[in-house]
């Protein structure tokens, strides 16, 4: 066993970094407040390789591991967690679902814009669209339907939380084929965002990740053709269960990101601010918090890791995301609650970042499954 990171890892843990200083952090306070999607961050992250970061190069991605993708991941979300959640997504949940389960003409003509991040020059990503308003953790109870027309689909129902929902060009969407079926009724279809009867909802005003791009999107008598289905029918709940857990390793990465982020102002803060006559870092009720938060937070990349490295390995890592997912996310939110009391009044303003990490450490434990779904996954895992 060894711990060290290659020499390419390495690279792209320096790129993500300069990446986040450069280019996130300029202006990371002013779009939370304005909910400001990142699109110009977005297409220089597309020029750098991020957005299809583990697709074969062949098809427009920059063909690296997964840890790779993790150690990205982590270096964004330490300043702005709407970019990492953005690109989350797109590597994860569209991009890696197509290249596993897609046709080649679908591999072709989706997966390979969707990983350059861009088309014609233009913006081009995709969203994953499961949740409904009555099926968020219950995912199998899919309201929205497809109907079987011969050469096309019907699909109606409406869709909702969707991250990217109104910048993606590609939708990745779970529709009910027949609810007697249960979850072996469903089936997944690649669906353009122009498609008529596609409606996008307003902007969610969020608590955190302002600048992502949340919405509903409805579908009224929606066209899609026979060739846009993926994999056979009835698989659309493995594929989007299976495609589940790999974003979770992107999803405990962001929240790995937002801990070390807030971790790192809380270490700076303290060696700067006096009371009592020395510096707040020299007290050991704040060491005890900086010791603990750093413990967590090595524990937490070490299993975001561990998940990432068995994905590259190709051993089944429902099990190690789910894991990873769970115990990050949790890790985010107290650390950057600590970060946030670190620095007092201070923590509880904008310009010092903390506030905004807390508030974003807060989805982590909520979206591609909540810490109960997790717990659930992990519990059913070790007792099979
Ligand atoms: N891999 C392959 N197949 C799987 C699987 C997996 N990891 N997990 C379940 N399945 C299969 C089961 O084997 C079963 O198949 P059979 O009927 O053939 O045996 C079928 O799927 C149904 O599984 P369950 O009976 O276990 O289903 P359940 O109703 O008990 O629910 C659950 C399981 C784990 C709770 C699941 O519903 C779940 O993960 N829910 C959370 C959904 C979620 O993560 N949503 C996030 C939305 S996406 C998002 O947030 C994106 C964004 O924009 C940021």
């Amino acid at each position: 066993m060894h711990f060290e990171l290659s020499e390419e890892q390495l690279m792209i843990q320096k790129a993500a970094h300069d990446f986040a200083i450069n280019e996130c952090l300029p202006g990371v306070i002013e779009r939370d407040e304005k909910q400001q999607f990142p699109k110009e961050q977005i297409l220089k992250l597309a020029d750098l390789g991020f957005m299809g970061m583990m697709v074969d190069e062949k098809y427009g991605g920059a063909g690296l591991d997964t840890v790779s993708y993790v150690l990205a991941m982590e270096e964004i979300s330490k300043t702005d967690a709407s970019v990492s959640v953005c690109m989350s997504v797109n590597n994860s949940l569209v991009c890696w679902g197509l290249e596993k389960y897609g046709s080649e003409e679908q591999k072709q003509q989706y997966l390979t814009p969707l990983a350059q991040g861009k088309k014609d020059g233009e913006l081009y990503i995709g969203a994953f669209l499961l949740s409904e308003p009555e099926a968020g953790s219950d995912a199998t109870s899919q309201h929205t339907t497809a109907e079987d027309k011969g050469d096309y689909y019907i699909l109606n129902g409406t869709k909702n939380w969707i991250t990217n929902g109104n910048s993606a060009s590609v939708y990745l969407v779970m529709a009910q084929m027949d609810v007697s079926k249960g979850s072996r009724g469903i089936n997944t279809f690649i669906v353009e965002k122009n498609t008529p009867g596609i409606t996008v909802g307003a902007k969610e005003n969020k608590l955190g990740i302002r600048g992502s791009d949340t919405h509903s999107i409805m579908f009224q008598d929606v066209k899609v053709p026979k060739a846009n289905r993926i994999g056979e029918d009835g698989f659309g709940f493995t594929f989007a269960m299976k495609t589940l857990a790999g974003g979770r390793i992107g999803i405990a990465a962001q929240a790995l990101g937002i801990a070390s982020g807030a971790y790192e102002r809380a270490v700076e803060y303290s060696k700067q601010r006096k009371a009592f006559g020395k510096e707040i870092a020299q007290h050991q009720a704040i060491q005890f918090k900086l010791a603990d938060m750093a413990t967590r937070i090595e524990a937490a990349r070490l299993l975001c890791l561990r998940a990432a490295w068995e994905k590259d390995k190709d051993i089944d890592y429902t099990l190690s995301s789910s894991m990873a997912k769970v115990y990050t996310s949790e890790t985010a939110m107290w650390v950057t609650t600590e970060a946030v009391q670190v620095h007092g009044g201070y923590g509880y303003v904008k310009e010092y970042h903390v506030e905004r990490m807390m508030r974003d450490a807060k989805i982590t434990q909520i979206y591609e499954g909540t810490s109960e779904v997790q717990r659930i996954v992990i519990g059913r895992s070790i007792l099979k």
